[in-house]
This record gives structure tokens, sequence and C-alpha cells, in this order.
């Protein structure tokens, strides 16, 4: 790619003398964040969304974003923006300041219109007063950037990027804005020669190529119940997760008393959500009214996929097998949360091996983001693209691992383990 550095293209939009409106209709992250901030305004459509994710990469917005975001928004909510890190939809980016109009739009073109009639109403208007490389960043008050650097080193502790951006924008609300590009330009330097930023990419990318799998291409089957056989540890919180993705869920166990501790387990956890603010009450009645809680395995019939997780036994497995085989829909696809034992060998404990395949999560459920699928020498590619897309569906990072005792994360976890051991 050539042509000129992105800050310069910046600053020649924001220098020009006539209007200049940024129409977006879609998700404008990073770079293209960065561009609209250096245009006279901002317009977007409603389905819209804006973000700096940068510290995602271990980086900093380095094409001005550190320094004209606190300009237009004040210091303190650029802090939470930029090291968050996450898309902000239209209608909030308009509140906080960001968009200065958002239209009902169908396609690009009406935005671009909007945008168009937008600019010819601003004629008048002293561009001096739009550009934000005019001025300097407001803070609430001279402690607020402090708390906000305590805040993130708990938040996103040991990570030099969120207190990298902190220091570019103390930098906006003190010095003038070519001053502060200097400390953006230091601040991204040092971000980008640092192997923590190195690592993070790497881990970014290689996130999303798990998801791709060589030579596959059958479509996964619609997946809107799940049936989940085992409410102690890992059940209940595959059932959180399931049921948080809009599933219809089936938590099955093998008696009343063992059935209601468990949900009594996952009725306790969202009273903590509720505590913590991170869940409404409303939501959490809402996840808990899809969980229908059952001892009878017919209750699985129509479910879409089962997922086994009770006690890591091969022939308590190859019963309930043998069992899901009896009263499972055709085509339903039969998983088994096993640590380490032999997908295929559960799979021989029915007539539809190619439907078997190993889901193995991580303790706690609900919370850890790593999903293994594992499939066996008979698993069929439609149940691997169902299974993937059930990992999908309930955004962990998911990868497809080998048969193999242990799979992957425990046997690394293993060997490392041991190493420890030689070690001490
Ligand atoms: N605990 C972990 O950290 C972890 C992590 C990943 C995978 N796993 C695997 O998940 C599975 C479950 O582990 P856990 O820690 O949740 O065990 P657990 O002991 O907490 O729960 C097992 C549940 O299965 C129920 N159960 C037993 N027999 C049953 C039957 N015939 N029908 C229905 N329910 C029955 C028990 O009543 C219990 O509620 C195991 O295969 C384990 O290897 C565990």
């Amino acid at each position: 790619m050539s042509g000129p550095p992105l800050p310069m293209v910046i600053d020649a939009l924001e220098a020009s003398d006539k209007p200049v409106v940024a129409a977006i209709d879609g998700v404008a992250l990073g770079g293209g964040c960065e561009v609209a901030l250096g245009c006279h305004w901002r317009l977007a459509s409603a389905r819209s969304q804006v973000g700096l994710p940068e510290v995602n990469l271990g980086l900093l917005p380095g094409a001005g974003g550190t320094q004209r975001l606190p300009r237009l928004i004040g210091a303190d909510p650029s802090v939470d923006f930029m090291c968050r890190g996450a898309p902000v939809k239209a209608a909030q980016a308009a509140k906080v300041g960001i968009f200065d109009e958002v239209v009902e739009a169908g396609d690009n073109a009406m935005v671009v219109q909007a945008a168009v009639n937008f600019a010819a109403r601003q004629l008048n208007v002293d561009l001096a007063t739009r550009r934000l490389c005019n001025g300097r960043a407001r803070t609430t008050n001279a402690d607020a950037l402090a708390a906000k650097r305590k805040e993130y080193q708990k938040l996103r502790a040991g990570e030099a990027a969120p207190q990298a951006i902190i220091t570019c924008i103390e930098a906006a609300t003190k010095q003038d804005f070519r001053d502060g590009m200097n400390v953006e330009g230091m601040e991204f330097g040092k971000l980008f020669r640092g192997s923590q930023s190195k690592a993070m990419q790497y881990m970014f990318f290689a996130e999303r190529q798990c998801f791709k799998i060589p030579g596959l291409e059958s479509k996964p089957k619609p997946l809107n119940s799940a049936g989940i056989i085992g409410a102690g540890l890992m059940g209940g919180g595959i059932a959180m997760c399931c049921a948080e993705a809009g599933m219809k869920v089936v938590l099955l166990d093998v008696d009343q008393k063992n059935l209601e501790r468990g949900m009594s387990v996952i009725k306790r956890n969202y009273a903590r959500s509720v505590e913590r603010k991170s869940k409404s009450q409303e939501q959490v009645d809402k996840l808990l009214a899809n969980i229908t809680a059952a001892t009878s395995y017919d209750a699985l019939s129509q479910c879409d996929i089962v997922v086994e997780a009770v006690f890591e036994n091969m022939d308590l497995k190859k019963k309930i097998f043998a069992t899901l085989d009896q009263v499972c829909k055709p085509g339903s696809v039969l998983a088994s949360n096993t640590s380490y034992l032999n997908i295929d060998e559960i799979a021989g404990a029915t007539k539809r091996p190619q439907d078997v395949i190993g889901c193995h999560f991580f303790s706690p459920a609900n919370v850890m983001r790593l999903l293994e699928n594992v499939r066996g020498p008979r698993t069929s590619p439609d149940t691997i693209a169902t299974a993937m897309a059930f990992g999908s569906k309930l955004k962990k990072v998911t990868c497809l691992v080998g048969n193999c005792s242990g799979f992957i994360a425990n046997r690394v976890m293993g060997v490392s383990g041991f190493g420890f051991l030689l070690h001490k």
C-alpha cells in the first residue's frame, strides 16, 4: 500500500476550508473512527457502531485518536472508550457527543445524502470551532485520570496499552495538539516494539484461525434447544451458557435431589450477577424460564444438541449414550464433556456414531472462553460444523481437536505440570 500516512490524511481533512461531514453506515473501528474524528461533523445511520479497539491488540490509536477523542467528548469518558476497546452503538455514541446526528437509513446512499444535506446547513459555521486539533481536553477534576489509571491497573492487569492510552489522554488535557501527537507517537512506538503487543496480535489472529476448519463445507444444523445431562459443576455452567445464548435448555440429573442442588447453584450464580449489576432481575428471570429441569430422558427427545456432563466414567457414559440413541430425534448432535475419555468408544454405544462428538468445556463453563470440540474418526462433517457453530453461539473460542487422552489443553497442562514438578 502506498500514499501518505493516515495521520497526514486526517490532518488535511481537518484543515479543509470546506465543511467535511463523515457519513457512517456500518462499523467504523480503529482507523475508520480516527478518520471520522478528523471530519468537522459525524453523521451515522442507526445501525452503525464506532470504536477504538486497538487496546485489544496491545496498541493505542496511533492516528490522532488519543488526541482528538478527548477533545471531543472529554478525557474521562475517552479513557473508558479506548481502554475497554469495545464498539459503541450509534445511539450511545450520539449521546456522548461522538456523532452529531443519527439517521434512520435503509442503505449507504441514503446516509451519504443525509450527510450532504447536513453539510449544506453548516455553510455559515466557522470551521475553526469544529477542528478538534484546536483546544484542550476537559477532565472532571485533577484526580480523575489518576483514579482511572488505578481502575485499569485492576481491570486490565499487567497490560501496558491502557496505561499508555491514559498517558496520551493526560497529554491531551495539558498540552497543545502537536505536542500531544508527539506523546501519542512515542507511546505507540513503545507498545508496537514491545513483546506484549506482538503476543496479543498473535493471540487475536490465532483465535480467529481456530474457527476455520480446512476442507469443512457442511452447513451447521439448527441450534435452538440443548439438553444437558448432569447438573453438577460443569453441567450447570454449560446450561447457563446455552440459556444466555438464547437456547431452550433441558437440564437433567439422576434424581430430584441432585437436580434441585444443581438448579440452586445456577440461581445463586445469577443472584450474584444481579447483586453485581451485571444482569437485571428481569434478564435473570428470562434466563431461568428457559431452563427446564428434568429427570426423565424423554425430555431430551426434541433437543438439537445434547451435552453429557456426568462423572468421568466410561461405563456410565456409554450407558447414557445408548439411552440417548433410543430417545433423541434423528440428527440431534450427541456430545460429551469428557476431559480424557475416548470419544469413539463412547460413540460405539450408539447406532449413530456420526452424530457423536466431544464438546469439552472448562471450569467454570459459564466463564471460561475455551471450547474444545473433539472429533472422533466417525464424527460426520455435519456434526463438526454444528458443534463449531454451537461454540460460536455460546461466544466461546472454539477449536477442533483430535481424539486422544486429554485432547489439547489438558495435555498441555499435564506436560507443563510435569515440568513444574521436575523443576521443584
Ligand atoms: N470439573 C472440571 O473442572 C471439569 C472440566 C472439564 C470437563 N469436566 C468433565 O465434565 C464431566 C462432569 O464433571 P463435573 O465436575 O461437572 O462433575 P460433578 O460431579 O460436579 O457433576 C456430575 C453430575 O452428574 C450427575 N449424574 C451422575 N450420573 C448421572 C446419570 N446417570 N444421569 C444424569 N446425571 C447423572 C450427578 O448427580 C452430578 O450432578 C466429567 O466428564 C468431567 O471429566 C470436568
